[in-house]
């Protein structure tokens, strides 16, 4: 079961049921809360956490398969680890955090920590003032540290531990909280969060009325992954400004030109080609390529006597040009 598990690098989805429950705490603004996910799996918990509410859902995911599943629930999904994503800071209403069940990778700063504690340091500033936490873990993992940067970031606290049928296999907890405006070790708090792991928790009820109203958000500025996703790339392309002008520029130009009744000979095209009426994306497959045709006037200079003085005087003549830009980079000057 435990090589199982890494194997599927910890995705346990939290069971829709339970997130149905979790709905009924959260109050959601009229206009829009941002909702986030940092290990979204394929999105399915937080895109039932959204419900109709009017709300933006922003998920990461590290395994590929779920990531791509994932874009087809939620508004925005980068795929990779959360750690190189960059994110603004205290954008989002929601934090929906059920972290990997798992230790850190030997041999590095986090290798003695596990994955929850991890998560919960790494995803905090990302959550507005105010913002809701919904912390799903195993019970007895809630220990001293987890207990200790909760309190002193959060407050509001209910905790409840999963319905009998979903408890059974991993024990899990729900924990809501609400984020400070200033932090401050709550030693209270801290007191009644460390002893949770040998508490009797009650199953997670419905909640008869919202107890957490979801901060109103704007537009996330920064979401993205500091390492390349050739699919967000390709998106990002295709709405560039400069990618359309450079579209716009090799649009083949002589869709107004009819046929010609006779066929042209090798006159005529050449120049048709050298006034830019072919010029445009042409052939197929591994012939396709770019053609650019222009003529510019260029003028040069001599001097000559007339007697004995000297005469400047100016040429002008006509340059043709006819460029071909090859799918392999390459610039062929035909002309
Ligand atoms: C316990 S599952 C939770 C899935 C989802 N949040 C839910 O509640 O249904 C944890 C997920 O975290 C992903 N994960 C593991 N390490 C990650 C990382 N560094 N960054 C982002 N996701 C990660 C796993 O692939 C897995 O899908």
């Amino acid at each position: 079961m435990r090589l199982e598990a890494k194997i599927k690098m910890g995705y346990y989805p939290t069971p829709l049921a339970v997130v149905e429950r979790i709905r009924s705490y959260l109050k959601f603004p009229e206009y829009n809360a941002n909702l986030f996910d940092p290990c979204c799996g394929e999105g399915l918990a937080l895109k039932e956490l959204k419900g109709d509410a009017k709300a933006t859902t922003y998920g990461i995911e590290l395994d590929q398969y779920r990531a791509e599943e994932a874009k087809g629930n939620l508004d925005r999904v980068i795929k990779g680890s959360y750690e190189d994503a960059r994110i603004s800071h205290n954008a989002f209403s929601c934090l929906f955090l059920n972290p990997p069940y798992d230790w850190g990778v030997p041999d590095t700063e986090e290798g003695n920590e596990r994955k929850e504690k991890t998560f919960l340091k790494g995803t905090v500033r990302y959550l507005q003032p105010s913002g809701a936490l919904i912390y799903i873990i195993s019970q007895k993992r809630l220990n001293n540290d987890i207990a200790k940067i909760l309190s002193y970031r959060f407050q509001d606290f209910n905790v409840f531990r999963f319905p009998d049928d979903e408890y059974e296999a991993f024990k899990q907890i729900v924990l809501f909280g609400s984020k400070k405006h200033e932090t401050f070790l709550d030693d209270k708090e801290y007191d009644k969060l460390r002893i949770i792991p040998e508490k009797e928790l009650e199953e997670i009820p419905y909640s008869g009325k919202p107890l957490y109203n979801l901060p109103l958000a704007g537009p996330v500025h920064l979401f993205r992954s500091s390492s390349i996703d050739e699919d967000e790339l390709e998106r990002e392309v295709e709405n560039s400004v400069l990618w359309k002008k450079i579209r716009e520029n090799a649009q083949v130009a002589n869709d107004y030109m009819g046929r010609p009744p006779l066929p042209l000979h090798k006159g005529h095209l050449g120049l048709l080609l050298a006034n830019g009426c072919l010029d445009g994306v042409v052939g197929e497959g591994k012939d396709r390529h770019v053609v650019r045709g222009k003529v510019e006037k260029v003028v040069s200079k001599y001097e000559e006597y007339d007697g004995d003085t000297l005469i400047e005087r100016d040429v002008e003549s006509y340059r043709v040009s006819v460029k071909v830009l090859r799918k392999d980079g390459d610039i062929i000057t035909l002309m």
